[in-house]
């Protein structure tokens, strides 16, 4: 098999019940047909995902919705107009038709219409697919086509889109309670969320007490072996065996293990989990990031925070 693929070689995959990797905005995603339950084990199977994980069905077009969710609120056409295709899945109910294991049971279903014009093409041509990040389970999402296949080898083929512009996982929204929740950040924040809606939309902090809505939160996620820690001092001369990911302007001596962002939060979201999988390639044994601002500064540092804070162990 070639490891990789033309988006009509990958729909063509898809249609004779295959999977493939696919690129988004946000994370590479594997997909397979959401109606076809042999392809969805199989996508459960090599990731060695949990049966109750369930996964974000992938759309190209608001047409393919109706099969897949029933009793649609008012509040997702507003969001989907504004924030689709873009890095938003929002949980609504779902249809009897939408296989079990594509929801690990629920009555609830995630979708997402991604923003890269290859998923849109591939799910086009296939109609809606089922796409879990295309990592192993408990590595890091995969951001680049090689990251993929470093986790998967040939194991399915590739279709290779670039490196995500995001780089962290979409905001996940419940909107099957009032006032919506959202269940992971991402890009999209509460706030732009609340703009447009005028709602009192929270984030779902820690899923502690309460039960736990997004059962993928439950999982230990995001982690490279190396250790992840916040940067609470200063950091030791250059030399140091340790992997530095900052983000202002400190007096830190330039180093091929130091990585400085002087504000960019946008590029340290879209390369933080390749700072991950390198720091465990180069054979570091610690990850020492700055600790973040106020979510305030900018959009994504409250994504970026919840991440490094599963990948600290949190
Ligand atoms: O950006 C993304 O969302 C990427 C790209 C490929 O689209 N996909 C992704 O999928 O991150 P995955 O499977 O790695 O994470 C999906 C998350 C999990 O935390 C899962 O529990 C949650 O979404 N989820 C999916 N369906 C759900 C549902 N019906 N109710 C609650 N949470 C759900
Ligand atoms: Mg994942």
């Amino acid at each position: 098999m070639k490891s990789t693929l033309s988006a009509d070689e990958a729909a063509e995959q898809i249609r004779s019940g295959r999977i493939v990797a696919f690129p988004t905005e946000t994370v590479y995603g594997l997909g397979a047909d959401v109606w076809n339950i042999e392809a969805i084990k199989n996508t459960f199977r090599v990731k060695g995902r949990p049966a109750d994980n369930p996964l974000i069905v992938h759309i190209s077009s608001l047409d393919q919705l109706s099969p897949l969710v029933s009793g649609i609120p008012d509040v997702f056409y507003l969001l989907a107009e504004r924030f689709w295709p873009g890095p938003l899945t929002f949980i609504l109910s779902k249809k009897p038709e939408v296989p079990d294991i594509v929801t690990g049971g629920l009555d609830t279903v995630g979708i997402r219409m991604p923003d890269h014009p290859l998923a849109l093409e591939l799910i086009g041509m296939t109609g809606p697919l089922t796409a879990p990040s295309a990592n192993l389970s408990g590595k890091p999402s995969p951001t680049k086509a090689q990251h993929v296949r470093s986790d998967f080898g040939k194991k399915f083929p590739v279709l290779d889109g670039g490196p995500a512009t995001i780089g962290i996982e979409s905001t996940v929204l419940d909107l099957t309670t009032s006032p919506p929740e959202i269940l992971r950040p991402g890009a999209v924040t509460a706030e732009m969320i609340n703009s447009i809606i005028s709602a009192e939309v929270s984030e779902n902090k820690k899923n502690s007490s309460r039960k736990v809505k997004s059962p993928g939160q439950k999982y230990t996620h995001y982690k490279p072996e190396a250790s992840v820690t916040w940067l609470h001092s200063t950091p030791e001369p250059s030399g140091a065996s340790a992997y530095y990911i900052l983000h202002s302007e400190r007096d830190f001596p330039p180093s091929k293990n130091v990585y400085a962002y002087s504000g960019d939060f946008s590029a340290l979201a879209r390369d933080l989990y390749d700072h991950f999988r390198n720091a465990d390639y180069l054979g570091y044994q610690q990850i020492f990031i700055e600790p973040l601002p106020d979510d305030s500064v900018h959009p994504v540092v409250s994504a970026l925070r919840n991440r490094i804070q599963k990948a600290a162990g949190e």
